[in-house]
């Protein structure tokens, strides 16, 4: 055959394989308001660089007349191509061919494009679109999902791993986004579970939508399973390319360095923190006074609100803020939000990015539902992920830092690089009235006027610790600032750990309260 008609086969088989499960397959996709793999894959990739491998892989099963069965690309997209000028792999699996199920061959060529990536250090993106474990292959899919676990987790640290739902997610197709880093969510179109609805219905007798079971709202809002919630696959999109903006490509290159710009300074940090300690406010505005460009990019927005985590950067370079929320639960510690705040910490510790945590609290949340849930547990994981994060550490108390909750949020003891505090700061065991009721129990109750007393007790606990000054004297705090000092204090405390060395006692890896 001459070349120019080898050309044009080449040609005919790449457009069969590319029309997928066909056009029906691909009208029902639409109809459900969801792109196609590669149209998912294109508008994700920096225009025209998408590299697609593996498009003649077919499936090799012969059970249940599978082998009278053509499955294009078996399923699933692969390849390379770069976001902001930058190289990343990814892959799309296809739900217009056979639900997107995975079986051998679809976990092959996701199990190549993840190798890749970790050797090569850069991004791995999986869009996923997948009724699971290919039921007609049996063990073989099973097999493939737990390739894919065990390169999710050897590459977790490493590169940073990125998992998109765009579909009805179950099994083996939840837990790999599970060992993901970042899992973004779709209103409509995403659902994850393990078992969906029909076999909850068959086995417990339940009956329940998909939506409700586990559409984007539920992992978005009530299980943390998802970090970022979108309206639309485009707004998705967008939030995937503006988070790599933030993040290093893997974790021995540096977040890429913008042009600072101060922030925008709406609002005067002073102002937007009532110095009544019981009166709420939104942390966010804090931190957006604090970061360039006033541009913080929130994680986990909708979940363990109590607690806020996500990226901004500072002259020009990528910070992690951890801080409690007073807007929410008045900002305590709870299962939840401490799940939320150990996992960013390491995420931040793994890949470089400096941490700054602002400190507002009172304390972990009392109550027997916490303590069935496991707080002491959950709680413990923020004490070992801060003591065991190594990059530069900035803290800085603005208002209550009582009790666990005062030596949880980046303290001193946690080895906290620079710890800073505003005049308004009260670090104390718990607030001046629980203390109070306890130490002065019997003086206040023997008094022949026990509610002044009490007051009395109060106001003097209140004087004596009510403030930063008792923790500065022992040096706990390094310096007690201005709020307007704020920015310039973190920048250069930032700025001048940029060597920072630290490390810890030599051994193959801990064992954190999971
Ligand atoms: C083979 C599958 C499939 C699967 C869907 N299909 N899931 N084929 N194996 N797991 C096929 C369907 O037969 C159908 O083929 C096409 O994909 C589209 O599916 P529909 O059911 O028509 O779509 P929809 O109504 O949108 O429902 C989607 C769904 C449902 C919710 C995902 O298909 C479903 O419940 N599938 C089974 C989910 C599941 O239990 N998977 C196994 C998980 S166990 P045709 O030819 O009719 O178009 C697992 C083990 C790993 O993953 C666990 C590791 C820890």
């Amino acid at each position: 055959m001459p070349l120019k008609n080898k050309i044009l086969d080449l040609q005919k088989r790449r457009e069969l394989v590319e029309q997928g499960g066909g056009e029906k397959a691909i009208e029902k996709q639409i109809a459900m308001g969801k792109l196609t793999a590669r149209e998912r894959i294109t508008s994700i990739l920096d225009k025209g660089s998408f590299n697609e491998y593996d498009l003649f892989v077919e499936h090799d099963a012969r059970d249940f007349d599978m082998d009278k069965v053509t499955l294009a690309g078996d399923g699933v997209v692969t390849g390379t191509g770069t976001i902001n000028g930058q190289p990343a792999c990814i892959y799309a699996q296809d739900f217009t061919v056979a639900g997107g199920s995975l079986g051998s061959m679809h976990a092959r060529k996701i199990t190549k494009i993840m190798d890749h990536s970790l050797k090569m250090k850069m991004p791995l993106i999986g869009i996923n679109d997948s009724g699971g474990a290919r039921i007609q292959e049996g063990v073989n899919s099973l097999a493939g999902y737990g390739e894919i676990f065990f390169r999710n987790t050897l590459a977790s640290g490493v590169i940073p791993q990125i998992s998109v739902i765009l579909g009805p997610c179950a099994g083996g197709a939840v837990y790999s986004p599970a060992l993901t880093d970042f899992v973004f969510v779709v209103d409509k179109i995403s659902k994850m579970f393990i078992t969906g609805p029909e076999v909850i219905k068959t086995v417990i007798g339940e009956e329940i939508s998909a939506e409700d079971l586990g559409g984007a709202k539920v992992h978005s809002h009530i299980t943390g399973n998802a970090h970022f919630y979108a309206e639309s696959e485009k707004e998705c999109f967008d939030q995937i390319n503006k988070l790599l903006s933030f993040i290093p490509w893997s974790n021995v290159h540096k977040a890429v360095k913008i042009a600072p710009k101060p922030p925008k300074n709406h609002r005067k940090i002073e102002d937007i923190v009532p110095e009544d300690p019981k009166q709420p406010y939104d942390v966010r505005e804090v931190i957006r006074c604090m970061v360039d460009d006033s541009d913080f990019f929130e994680i986990q927005e909708h979940w363990a609100a109590n607690a806020v985590i996500g990226f901004g950067r500072m002259n020009g370079e990528t910070v992690g803020f951890v801080a409690n929320q007073p807007l929410v639960l008045a900002g305590v510690l709870d299962c939840d939000s401490s799940d939320k705040i150990a996992r960013f910490i390491r995420y931040c510790d793994a890949f470089n990015i400096p941490l700054v945590t602002l400190v507002d609290l009172p304390g972990y949340l009392p109550g027997v539902d916490q303590e069935h849930a496991g707080v002491i547990r959950h709680g413990a994981k923020i004490l070992y992920s801060y003591s065991e994060a190594t990059v530069p550490k900035v803290t800085l108390i603005l208002r209550k830092a009582y009790g666990g909750g005062y030596i949880a949020m980046g303290s001193r003891h946690l080895r906290a690089d620079f710890v800073f505090a505003w005049p308004t700061a009260e670090i104390a065991v718990m607030g001046s009235e629980g203390a109070a009721n306890i130490i002065f129990r019997k003086e206040i109750k023997e008094a022949e006027n026990p509610a002044e007393v009490r007051k009395q007790k109060v106001q003097e606990y209140r004087d004596k610790f009510a403030n930063p000054y008792v923790a500065a004297s022992k040096g706990y705090i390094d310096a007690v600032i201005e709020p307007g000092e704020t920015r310039n204090k973190i920048v250069h405390a930032l700025e001048v750990s940029t060597y920072k060395d630290a490390g810890m006692p030599k051994k193959k890896h801990g064992i954190p309260p999971f």
